[in-house]
């Protein structure tokens, strides 16, 4: 049977916008309560403001992940508030294309910051929280990370973004290990090309139809609606005709 998200506590890292904005859309549609986590506040507000309407629970989470303080403090305001935090999805991220050689020095930092040190830190800071969902009704706690299909390739142009989603592979495989007895899944979606804002500048190949980040959140929801003894540790989505 599957295992709801009515009354589950989420945070998703990202969801102002793009994949991170839809998984946050569905789970309150589905009766989670939702932080949204993002640095854009006006956007959070006008997101939560929208769940409300339709009659669902999110708080606007402003932080910037590559913060730990700031991070650290908003996983405490809805963990506190709460009582537990069962889900936790981390969707932020950027990505800077070019070559390496003819890229400016450090012009690959905010990757790194963000897409993995960002991500450790979220995961870090909602940890404490997460232990605590075992007393919840889902009885299980869930940390879902956004990778890529960068994370199990590499392509040209994308050498640093590739590099950190490889790392969130890696991560996320030592993590599984690391709390698997402590009633904690672990995830991650690796999503080819998604029509968002970080791709606005992306040509379009013509040929085939790109993913739509609500597809990416019906990936996230079957992850995490498994029953509690099913992990679903990896799922690659491409749109038919992407090549890798
Ligand atoms: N689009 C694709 O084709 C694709 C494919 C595979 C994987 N992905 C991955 O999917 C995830 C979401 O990307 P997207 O395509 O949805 O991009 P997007 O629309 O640009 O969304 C990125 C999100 O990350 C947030 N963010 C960025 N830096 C942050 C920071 N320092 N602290 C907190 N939040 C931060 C942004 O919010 P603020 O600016 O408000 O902080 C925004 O909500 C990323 O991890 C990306 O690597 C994307």
């Amino acid at each position: 049977m599957a295992l709801p998200l009515a009354g589950a506590v989420a945070v998703v890292t990202g969801a102002s916008s793009g994949i991170g904005e839809a998984i946050a859309l569905r789970l309150a549609a589905e009766g989670a309560v939702v932080g949204l986590l993002a640095r854009r506040g006006k956007l959070l507000e006008a997101l939560c403001a929208g769940v409300t309407e339709r009659g669902g629970r999110a708080l606007p989470l402003v932080a910037d992940v590559t913060d730990l303080a700031q991070t650290e403090a908003a996983m405490r305001r809805i963990g506190d508030s709460e009582g537990r935090l069962d889900i936790l999805v981390n969707a932020a991220g950027t990505a800077r294309p070019g070559d390496f050689v003819t890229s400016p020095a450090g012009s690959w930092q905010s990757m790194i910051d963000i897409n993995l040190s960002g991500l450790l830190n979220s995961t870090h800071a909602a940890l404490p929280h997460l232990a605590r969902a075992v007393e919840g009704p889902r009885g299980i706690g869930d940390v879902l990370n956004i990778s890529s299909i960068a994370g199990r390739r590499v392509g040209p142009g994308n050498p640093i973004y590739s590099a950190t989603k490889y790392a969130v592979g890696t991560f996320s495989e030592y993590l599984r290990k690391e709390v698997l007895d402590r009633s904690i899944r672990v995830s991650v979606v690796e999503p080819g090309w998604v029509d968002t804002p970080l791709t606005t500048d992306v040509p379009r190949d013509r040929h085939y139809r790109w993913l739509q980040p609500d597809e990416v959140a019906d990936a996230a929801h079957y992850i995490l609606t498994r029953p509690a003894h099913i992990a679903v540790n990896e799922l690659l989505l491409r749109p038919v005709g992407q090549l890798d």
